[in-house]
């Protein structure tokens, strides 16, 4: 395929992950909001355990919710699924365009482990489908009833995977697939257990039985894990903007602190939509705050090591010829590349000095360039 199609798949793939992204995590924080905002009021419709009123673009909007289906159900029923699946499906499909038909640039890097494009490839598949066999039978062992524990399970489970992936792929590779890994669970504990079982309790309440109060449990379950795991997702996703993250030494020690921060985070706005007081909730900003230090502070750059030689400008150049310039010019040689990835070149002494900061980021105080290190650039040369 050539480089300019690839582009264009993967910008579009892109922008439509995005977009069902918005909408379903936008939905998902909508209604755990409108859910804590429900009050009791003297006058609520027979079955109607609360309701809220919003106001929202000029019209105010008065929302019922019921603790049992009503008589009767429009056939209009608004089931809020395709979101959480197309975003399964253009996440898998920007992992192929990105990751898989560029595999030897992305995904591996000889550095780190040496292996084929198809091993790589199946190895990624194969990890997100029995990650979410492991987690589901985590819920549904004796650790399902036990919610700290439980949690502590997927916790160690997701830093098990992130461990695996950051010594297996290269650093771009193993954060996002550690984003996909979470992403997929949660994909699929909504189309696996969330609405199967809202369709089964609405199917018993229609015909008057009695739900079977499990299905409303797991389904509850499945929703605070979903819940919880967003925020450290999207940073996750966003991480290959980020060397300082994808390409740290212990970058799986990274995934732990933002578990702790996004879960801790999420906390405080959970708590904060419930009306719990400020001084009650501040300790999981605190705790949020904390964890970023250690962050901050693990991935500070380490001061460069140099005897003081000077450099001449010709060394260079030829150090860049030979390791940058393939993609960094003004016509590319990398057949990944038909324009200079992001209009940076790298040609000249001007360009350099112009990009300095950014080189320094990318190949100097990180390894996240060249490509996989394809040119096999030494740490002395860096
Ligand atoms: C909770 C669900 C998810 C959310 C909110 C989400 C969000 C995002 C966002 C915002 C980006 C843009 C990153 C960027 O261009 O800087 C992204 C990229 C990406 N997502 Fe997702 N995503 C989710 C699930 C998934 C899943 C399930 C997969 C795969 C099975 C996936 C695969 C990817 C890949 C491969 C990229 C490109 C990463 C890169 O360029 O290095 N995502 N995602």
């Amino acid at each position: 395929m050539s480089a300019f199609i690839a582009d264009w798949l993967n910008l579009l793939l892109r922008w439509a992950h995005l977009i069902v992204g918005i909408g379903w995590i936008g939905k998902s924080f909508y209604f755990i909001a409108l859910d804590l905002a429900l009050r009791k009021r003297e006058k609520m419709p027979e079955g109607v355990m609360g309701t809220a009123w919003e106001v929202h673009g000029g019209g105010f909007y008065h929302v019922e919710k019921y603790s049992v289906a009503p008589k009767e159900l429009p056939d209009d029923l608004i089931w809020y699924t395709w979101e959480a699946y197309l975003t399964w499906v253009t996440g898998f499909g920007l992992m192929m365009v990105q990751y898989y038909f560029k595999a030897t640039s992305y995904l591996i890097d000889a550095n780190i482990l040496v292996m084929t494009p198809g091993e790589a490839i199946v190895l990624s598949v194969a990890s997100l489908v029995g990650g979410w066999f492991v987690y589901d039978g985590l819920c549904k062992s004796v650790a399902g009833h036990n919610m700290p524990l439980l949690a502590a399970c997927v916790f160690a489970l997701i830093l098990i995977a992130a461990y695996g992936y950051t010594h297996i792929y290269s650093g771009r590779g193993a954060l996002s697939h550690v984003g996909a890994f979470i992403g997929t669970i949660m994909a699929v504990n909504v189309f696996g257990v969330i609405i199967p079982n809202q369709k089964k309790i609405a199917a018993a309440l229609m015909a008057g039985r009695d739900p079977d109060p499990s299905l409303g449990a797991k389904g509850k379950q499945r929703l605070v894990h979903n819940n919880y795991l967003t925020l450290p997702v999207l940073v996750m996703m966003v991480s290959n903007h980020y060397p300082m993250l994808t390409n740290h030494p212990h970058a799986w020690l990274l995934v732990a602190l933002i578990l702790v921060i996004g879960v801790m985070v999420r906390n405080f706005f959970n708590r904060h939509e419930a009306g719990d007081p400020l001084s009650k909730i501040v300790c999981t900003l605190l705790s949020a705050a904390a964890g970023l230090a250690v962050a901050i502070v693990i991935t500070a750059p380490a001061p460069i090591e140099t005897d003081g030689t000077k450099i001449s400008d010709q060394v260079v150049l030829g150090l860049t010829h030979k390791h940058c310039v393939a993609c960094y010019s003004a016509t590319p040689t990398n057949e990944l590349f038909a324009e200079p990835p992001n209009g940076v070149q790298l040609e000249t002494i001007e360009e350099l000095h112009r990009w300095s900061q950014q080189i320094l980021a990318m190949a100097v105080y990180s390894d996240a360039m060249p490509l996989g290190n394809e040119t096999g650039m030494t740490k002395e040369v860096r």
